[in-house]
């Protein structure tokens, strides 16, 4: 069937085989086995990016782009101050773990605003200073490299029109991204989860790939998803801690999701989606 795309993929494999040296088309040609004998292309990479005592990663050659700084985006929109998160939320750190459900039932109530900049600042937020003056943040990150980006698509948030928002954790503000209801166009591109559409906002996770390239070459694609579900797991123990309901989505149409936020899927990559709303089922 693919017969006749044969010849494109043997120049194509032919052009990375001269940017690597000898071990690396060695752990790609393993790749290849792999992926001939089980059928998944994804072991190409499972093999090209696993660290051995002789091997520890190509160097690549990523630059960031107009836009990105090392530790953020620049937007030129208008920027809004997000009221600080609370100090506390009166709930137990143990017992936020222990409950937490991924909960898809929202009363369709609006969210404060307060509690949108609470779960921002708890998931992603800059919560200090390295010894070498780089930011530390609420997730721990591979290289202190921080790849993690999060939008806000807002629905029904007291006090904040319906839009996307990129969310500047340096000082912890929206900056307007597209003003508008997008709440359907982003229930479609996560194949219709109803959800997605009865969420008071959404909050999506992307990364920045060749931050953590810069220093961790072919092994980075697993570290910026460790990052991802690290800030993941924060927002669920910051919405647990407020009562409030939400779930991880990962099933989405990835160019869909790239072209609402204006971001390319390759330099940005979207790696998750969390519906947020008031909890219909108190349990
Ligand atoms: C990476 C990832 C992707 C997920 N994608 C979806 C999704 O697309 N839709 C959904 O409803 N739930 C999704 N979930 C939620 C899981 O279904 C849920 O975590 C699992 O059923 C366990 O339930 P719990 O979170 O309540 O413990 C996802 C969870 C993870 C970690």
């Amino acid at each position: 069937m693919a017969r006749d795309l044969g010849n494109k993929v043997h120049r194509l494999l032919q052009a990375l085989l001269e940017h690597m040296d000898r071990k690396e088309a060695e752990r790609l040609v393993e790749g290849l086995r792999l992926a001939v004998k089980y059928r998944d292309p994804a072991l190409i990479y499972h093999a090209a990016s696993q660290l051995s005592h002789d091997y520890y990663g190509g160097r690549l050659s990523y630059r960031l782009p107009q836009g990105y700084e090392a530790y953020h985006k620049r937007y030129g929109g208008a920027e809004t101050r997000l009221p600080p998160p609370l100090e506390t939320s009166g709930v137990d750190s143990f017992w936020a773990i222990r409950n937490r459900r991924s909960r898809r039932e929202y009363t369709g109530e609006p969210v404060r605003k307060v509690e949108l900049a609470t779960i921002l600042f708890y998931s992603v937020g800059v919560t200090g200073r390295a010894w070498w003056g780089g930011p530390k943040r609420s997730y721990p990150s591979a290289g202190a490299l921080q790849p993690v980006e999060a939008y806000v698509v807002a629905n029904n948030i007291e006090g904040i029109a319906q839009g996307i928002y990129y969310y500047n954790a340096f000082n912890h503000s929206l900056v307007e991204i597209r003003r508008g209801d997008f709440s359907e166009d982003l229930y479609r591109a996560a194949l219709d989860q109803e959800h997605v559409l009865e969420a008071s906002f959404n909050l999506v996770l992307t990364a920045v790939y060749p931050r953590t390239a810069s220093k961790y070459g072919h092994r980075s694609y697993r570290y910026v998803h460790w990052d991802v579900g690290f800030a993941g797991e924060n927002v669920y123990i910051a919405v647990e801690a407020l009562g409030l309901a939400t779930t991880a989505v990962g099933a989405f149409y990835d160019e869909d999701i790239c072209r609402l936020l204006g971001i390319d899927c390759v330099i940005e990559i979207p790696m998750l989606i969390f519906p947020v709303g008031r909890r219909a089922t108190v349990d």
